[in-house]
């Protein structure tokens, strides 16, 4: 009956079927009052600060394309400050934002799906109920993140595949038995990147309709990257130096999988294909870019731009709950001189620490929205 059942049912995308093996221990925990009182508060305000994606933003709005294509960045180059961008056609500038954006957007979209199945494990794998209350919370915000990212892509293209390194880094933190493998993976370096990345867009495009819905998510992400935190600090000082070698490792390996995606022929390829598609010569607007590398190189200087996502958040939150020892430090040391040359291996002037109130973070100059 319900193989009938299933066979019944839409497969528009056949890939739906794919899967990653997941079992973990699920923990009973027979004490229900609070023990980690920062989670408990956590998950109050969680149900305190709800929101309906499609009641909330107003999915009639169109897209206003010319202030779109006003601010493209690319890998946070600030394309759209150079003369070879101001250059272009009008309709040139939007599709390759367009298609750039749906891009990205999608690959925000499939991590968010990734995020939704590691919050409902969260809730079995974690040892305490108020980790297991907060998890819950999280697990509607993501399911909610889908569902508005999915609308909002629609509006610029179709979906666009995921990423092979993000694809890598889901299923491993999918198939860990281990809930602070998880936590660390998804919590701390998937959601850091994704906070960061989020409000960064979400204070530099001018496009009405998405700076309202990243503000939105954005919010949620502050609260899930504050979990990982706060529960993280309360366990690390546990462990023995072997299970904190294991932690560390899987935070470094998560995080290699996002930089090399990034910054790995396949994305440049990727990115290439879609100027491509919107009528630009790749090798010309190469040409044309780094000719204007003094400009570009000042106007990074001046926004501060020179910290990614990983350096301006991810490294110092694992400083901050105590997984940064001196070794791991050497692998991503190692991993950016690999990947950008020596001059960006010194993680001396990089931020030590990231902000203690997340939410005031995302907030600044958006109180009222
Ligand atoms: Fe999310
Ligand atoms: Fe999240």
């Amino acid at each position: 009956m319900a193989s009938e059942i299933r066979s019944e049912l839409p497969s528009k995308h056949p890939i739906q079927t794919e899967g990653v093996k997941s079992a973990m221990e699920a923990i009973y925990n027979w004490n229900y009052d609070s023990e980690i009182d920062q989670l408990r508060t956590l998950y109050a305000n969680a149900l305190e600060r709800q929101w309906v994606a499609m009641r909330d933003l107003d999915w009639e709005h169109e897209i206003d394309r010319e202030a779109f294509s006003r601010t493209f960045s690319m890998g946070g180059i600030p394309i759209s400050e150079t003369d070879f961008w101001k250059a272009l056609p009008q309709e040139t500038r939007w599709e390759i934002s367009r298609r750039s954006a749906a891009f990205l957007l999608s690959n925000f979209l499939h991590g968010e799906q990734g995020a939704l199945m590691v919050a409902a494990q969260l809730v079995a794998a974690v040892p305490h109920m108020d980790g297991k209350f907060y998890a819950s919370t999280q697990t509607l915000d993501e399911a909610r993140h889908v569902e508005a990212f999915a609308a909002y892509v629609r509006k610029l293209d179709e979906v666009q595949p995921i990423a092979p390194g993000l694809k890598k880094l889901l299923d491993g933190v999918l198939e860990t038995d281990s809930w602070m493998k998880k936590a660390v993976g998804m919590q701390v370096v998937t959601e850091g990147l994704a906070l960061f990345s989020f409000r960064d867009m979400r204070n530099t495009t001018e496009e009405r309709l998405l700076e309202k819905l990243l503000t939105y998510v954005s919010r949620d992400e502050a609260r899930h990257t504050g979990y990982g935190i706060k529960y993280l600090t309360a366990v690390v000082p546990t462990l023995d130096e072997q299970e904190k070698a294991g932690i560390e490792d899987f935070a470094f390996e998560s995080a290699r999988l996002l930089v090399d995606s990034r910054a790995g022929m396949s994305f440049r390829q990727t990115a290439l294909k879609l100027w491509e598609a919107a009528g630009v010569d790749p090798a010309e607007a190469l040409g044309a870019l780094s000719r204007e590398r003094e400009k570009i190189r000042e106007s990074l200087a001046r926004t501060g731009g020179r910290f990614g996502p990983i350096r301006g958040f991810v490294i110092p939150t694992l400083r901050t709950i105590g997984l940064f020892s001196e070794r791991i430090q050497g692998h991503f040391e190692d991993m950016f001189r690999a990947n950008f040359g020596e001059a960006m291996a010194d993680l001396e002037r990089d931020p030590k620490h990231v902000p203690e109130d997340l939410e005031a973070w995302v907030n600044e100059g958006y109180e009222t929205l």
